[in-house]
């Protein structure tokens, strides 16, 4: 709908001479827009202005309509009076919500009693006396209005229509914002920008790849990228120092609120670097991103930890410390005690461990059932626990324990009357993941997770391997090409690979991996020794990663880098606890997209000159 009368405003701001020009080639079909809906205040009384924007709310009090004008900016109140403008008032009549609006009129001091202190525009109003409706809109899907709870599933549906909520236009701003300032940061810091090919090769990143058909190759598949990983090693052989990118990664794994098919990583190396210069630029970065985005000053630098600690006292390799509850070793006690199974757990070579929860005795019976059964999710076989009343123990398990085991245990714990002690006796691992999780829920229970609390740590000495028991060999924990120790590399070469350490970081930030990196081997007989470990025969390194081992051998310089979960830090900066809130069209849990629906069949003639034929099977299973 084309606008009735060209209005007669001087546009604000630099953009006048500009617009003014327009006119005279008579390009402007549309009157200009002198204000954002979140742009007036009460300096501007008495001014003319044009608004454009989404109707949000609509209220009819007789002579006068009241209309709630949206953009990203915020909201004007805007008011058709008959004795203002009866024609505007009579087309006001027709508008209804998500409709699209230009408005002139005069901005006025809104009447004693309507001023609005909630609203940055709150003491202001727009008397219309002109209005041209831009475009109609069918009944939204469902209210805009932030307190109403809308199933997730119709929010991604009509995601353009939920993007116009101001909650999603904060975060989407806010993930704009913070782009920028960390393509600034980097630029400031001598990088370069580099954009690596999404069309490509696998990269060992550990999860499964997503595949391209190639039409002119038939037979032959891409693969999307899982992390511009081998490219950026590549462009420090090239000699380009220093590589940032914000770079898309791909990644066919089973989803969680944190996890994305796609998503987007800061990712950079650095050529002649040592670990504590890459910690130390993302920590500046992290300072930087959290003062100017949310309003956070952090503490840098960061605790460092070696995983095995982490392990140890977290059950974790990303431990959540904004509280205590530290796992500790009660092997040696426990198993001496007349308990059957700590006993035998221990004798097999397992743990006997326990967090102590300050003034958790008044856990009731059936919290404590609930948490037991909450550890059988991570294969706990049992939980025991101990009161510490005023007058000794109260507990299934205190008849096994003599007054001294008593003793040694409250000791070790730091136990103090009024205190609980939660147990858990098995493998390593079931013991790892048990008190890991159980520490985290029980401090969840208790309300001892601060929102506001921003606990960071650098996690360091990854085991370069771990054993998979499914392939039965060892796999890289990051990935082929991290440095090993070299002092482990030498000692344990034939012997328990498992013990080598690799130059890998992690940074962790309340109990989640935002970030991981290492330094690579830049050596070629480094990289076939580990290849060796790895059960990665010649053949198979050449085929699979042939580029980067003859890029290793024209003079690599030593180099290492990072890449930050760029999703996941966006979560952080915002406070929402899904990463589908920070991500414009995001894919569900089953990694389709609700709004276009893919992935979706395509027509047979495509799959013809893709080469490619669907399975019956696959037809039948869908
Ligand atoms: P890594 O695999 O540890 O390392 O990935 C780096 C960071 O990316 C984030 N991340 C994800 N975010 C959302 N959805 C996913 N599916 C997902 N997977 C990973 C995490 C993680 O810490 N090439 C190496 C980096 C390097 O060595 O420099 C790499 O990709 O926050
Ligand atoms: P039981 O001898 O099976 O009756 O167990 C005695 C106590 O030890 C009970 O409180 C059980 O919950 C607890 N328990 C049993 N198995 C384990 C285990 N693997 N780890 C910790 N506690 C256990």
């Amino acid at each position: 709908m084309a606008p009735t009368v060209p209005f007669n405003v001087v546009p604000c701001g630099s953009c006048v001479t500009q617009l003014i020009d327009y006119e005279k080639k008579g390009v402007m079909t549309q009157p200009f827009r002198t204000h954002y809906c979140g742009d007036l205040r009460a300096t501007d009384i008495d001014q003319d202005v044009i608004l454009m924007g989404w109707c949000q709310t609509r209220r009819d009090h007789g002579g006068v309509i009241f209309v709630d004008l949206r953009d990203y900016t915020g909201i004007t109140q805007v008011v058709f009076k008959k004795e203002i403008s009866p024609t505007a008032h009579e087309e006001g009549d027709a508008i209804r919500n998500e409709y699209v609006i230009a408005v002139q009129g005069k901005v006025a001091h809104r009447i004693e009693g309507n001023v609005n202190p909630k609203l940055p525009t709150g003491e202001i109003e727009v008397l219309v006396d002109k209005l041209d409706i831009l475009n109609v809109s069918q009944p939204a899907p469902f209210a805009l209005d932030e307190r109403i709870n809308v199933d997730e599933k119709i929010r991604l549906k009509h995601r353009y229509v939920d993007l116009r909520r101001p909650a999603m236009q904060k975060n989407m701003m806010m993930r704009s914002h913070t782009l920028h300032l960390t393509r600034n940061y980097f630029y400031a810091h001598r990088f370069f920008e580099v954009e690596t090919p999404i069309l490509t090769k696998s990269t060992p990143e550990g999860a499964r790849d997503y595949l391209v058909p190639s039409r002119v190759n038939p037979g032959q598949f891409y693969a999307l990228p899982q992390s511009p990983q081998l490219f950026k090693q590549m462009l420090m052989c090239s000699g380009y120092d220093r590589y940032m990118q914000i770079a898309r990664c791909f990644r066919d794994e089973d989803l969680r609120f944190n996890r994305q098919p796609e998503f987007t990583q800061i990712d950079l190396e650095m050529s002649f670097v040592e670990p504590e210069q890459i910690y130390e630029l993302i920590e500046g970065m992290l300072s930087l991103l959290f003062r100017e985005v949310a309003g956070v000053e952090i503490t840098t630098p960061f605790p460092r930890m070696d995983y095995q600690t982490s392990m140890e006292d977290y059950g974790s390799d990303a431990p959540d410390l904004r509280f205590g509850l530290k796992l500790v070793n009660l092997t040696d006690i426990a198993q001496e005690c007349g308990l059957k199974v700590f006993a035998e757990v221990a004798k097999k070579g397992g743990l006997v461990k326990a967090i102590c929860v300050p003034g958790g005795s008044d856990f009731s019976r059936k919290e404590l059932d609930d948490l037991t059964d909450f550890v059988g999710i991570y294969g706990a076989k049992g939980m025991a626990w101990v009161k510490r009343n005023e007058n000794g123990w109260q507990s299934p398990i205190a008849k096994f324990f003599s007054d001294e085991h008593k003793q040694a245990v409250e000791e070790r714990l730091g136990m103090k009357v009024g205190d609980l002690a939660l147990f858990c006796a098995d493998t390593p691992k079931v013991v790892a993941d048990s008190l890991g999780n159980l520490r985290k829920e029980v401090a969840r229970r208790k309300q001892w997770v601060k929102e506001d609390d921003y606990q960071f740590v650098w996690i360091y000495d990854f085991p370069l391997f771990e054993y998979d028991a499914e392939s039965k060999r060892y796999v890289s924990i990051h990935h082929p090409f991290t440095m090993p120790n070299l002092e482990d590399l030498e000692e344990h070469l034939d012997g328990d690979p498992s013990k080598i350490r690799s130059q890998a970081y992690d940074v962790v930030l309340n109990g989640q991996e935002i970030g991981g990196g290492s330094i690579r081997i830049h050596r070629p007989d480094i990289q076939s020794k580990v290849f060796e470990l790895l059960n990665i025969s010649p053949e198979e390194a050449r085929a699979r990663f042939g580029f980067l081992l003859d890029a290793l051998s024209y003079g690599a310089p030593p180099h290492g880098g990072i890449a930050m979960g760029f999703d996941r830090l966006m979560m952080f900066l915002v406070n929402t606890e899904s990463i589908r809130d920070v991500i414009a069209f995001p894919k569900t849990q089953k990694a389709s997209c609700l709004l276009t629906e893919a992935p979706s069949e395509v027509d047979s003639n495509q799959l013809d000159e893709l080469h490619l034929r669907i399975k019956a099977s696959a037809k039948k299973a869908e």
